[in-house]
């Protein structure tokens, strides 16, 4: 007893100094990585060194999997492994069955991958490389499926799973949630959003999947904690955040009073716009612009695209005044797509999660099967009452 005090108090005296690092652990490299590098000032950033620029041009989701997930080298048995999902949909279909309807679908998606996991990780499942690159990459091409079938079973839909599986992750999302076959246009967009989200160093949720990857638990469960995360509003959330302000602005002229009312409010971030890492702008944004733009001509429907370039320039203007940017994020601009590809708000964080599984999974194998990664386990700066004795 007398050891823990002495000890506690030593640790106390320890932590007790006052750390010189901004918040949000912002300066802090908190380990290794070979998957993506983000250079802020040329507002670029790189999948393995393949600039994202260049593979939004040339290159398809399934290119940017083998990529992150084995750094583009797509053996011959990987190619045919794919899809384990529909060897196991009736499982997948009776835990559907039993959930409510009126729950968030990413917390839908985290039971069906939990459900999915169980029926192919038992309790004596090996833990070699070789397995859990298998679990990885299935998972990869079947987060944005069962994004899919989830959409079917909300809106009652039959039948509940539409019967082909397509060998392109973004047409079997179209698929499956439109009950039809997309057209090329609809796939390539559905397509250069998945590469745009797919990964981003270390964000949020991918940090949890690595956390969870450093106690060395299952890809599933580490999967389960990157859904957690990134449905949160600070995070992935944040797209189907930016669609509701959008309908509730209705159109460009109400923009600058919309703002002014929204961030009012002490603490107020507006949706879509921010981001911890890029001050002078998120390089997707230019990426995804022009084509938002297009498909609302060809849609007939510019509206939203003209609020979404009214908020970025009413908060450039705003940004003038007080000498500091906060530039859009993607956030901002793939609510307007997915919203003009007939996606319901609900599930723009779920095809964020089809899409950032990738990464995850990249992220899961670099750390799990490095005996060099340590278990990660930070300390925290004490701000609570000194040891103080316990009266009964
Ligand atoms: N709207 C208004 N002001 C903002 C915003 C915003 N969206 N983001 C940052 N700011 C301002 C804050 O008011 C603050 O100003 P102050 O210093 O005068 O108080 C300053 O910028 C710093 O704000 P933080 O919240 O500390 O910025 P941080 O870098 O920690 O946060 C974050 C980044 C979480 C993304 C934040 O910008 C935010 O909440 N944005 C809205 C949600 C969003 O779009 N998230 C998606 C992120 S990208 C992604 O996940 C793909």
């Amino acid at each position: 007893m007398v050891i823990v005090f002495v000890l506690n108090k030593r640790r106390i005296k320890m932590t007790n100094k006052k750390s010189q690092q901004r918040p949000g652990l912002r300066d802090v490299i908190a380990g290794e990585t070979k998957i993506c590098l983000l250079d802020e000032t040329r507002q670029d950033f790189y999948y393995r060194g393949y600039s994202i620029k260049e593979l939004a041009q040339k290159a398809t989701f399934e290119d940017v999997i083998y990529i992150l997930l084995f750094d583009d080298d797509p053996l011959e048995e990987r190619l045919s492994l794919q899809s384990q999902l529909f060897l196991h949909r009736d499982a997948i279909v009776n835990t559907l069955r039993t959930q409510n309807r009126n729950a968030h679908p990413m917390d839908i998606l985290a039971t069906l991958i939990r459900t999915f996991g169980n029926e192919v990780y038992s309790l004596d499942a090996t833990e070699d490389q070789e397995s859990v690159e298998k679990f990885a990459l299935s998972l990869t091409f079947d987060v944005g499926y069962l994004a899919g079938i989830m959409k079917r079973w909300y809106e009652r839909r039959r039948p509940l799973i539409m019967p082909e599986i397509y060998d392109s992750v973004a047409k079997n999302i179209l698929y499956q949630m439109k009950g039809r076959k997309p057209d090329e246009f609809e796939e390539h967009l559905m397509d250069l959003a998945l590469i745009l989200y797919a990964e981003h160093e270390f964000n949020a949720s991918t940090f949890a999947v690595r956390l969870a990857a450093s106690a060395h638990t299952d890809i599933f469960s580490a999967i389960v904690c990157g859904i957690g995360t990134l449905r949160g509003s600070r995070h992935g959330g944040a797209n189907e955040n930016a669609m509701r302000i959008m309908l509730e602005i209705k159109n460009p002229e109400n923009v600058r009073k919309y703002v002014n009312r929204f961030l009012k409010t002490p603490g107020a971030r507006l949706p879509g716009f921010g981001h911890a890492v890029y001050t002078q702008g998120d390089p997707r944004v230019p990426i995804i612009k022009p084509w938002v733009k297009e498909l609302s001509e060809r849609k007939r429907d510019t509206r939203w695209y003209e609020i979404a370039l009214a908020l970025e320039e009413y908060m450039a203007e705003r940004a003038k005044e007080k000498n500091r940017g906060i530039p859009a994020n993607i956030d901002l601009w793939t609510a307007p797509l997915y919203y003009l590809l007939g996606i319901p708000i609900p599930f723009y964080t779920p095809l964020f999660a089809s899409a950032r599984i990738a990464g995850w999974c990249a992220h899961y194998l670099e750390v799990r099967h490095n005996p060099k990664v340590p278990i990660l386990r930070p300390r925290a700066q004490y701000i609570g009452p000194q040891p103080r004795p316990f009266l009964s």
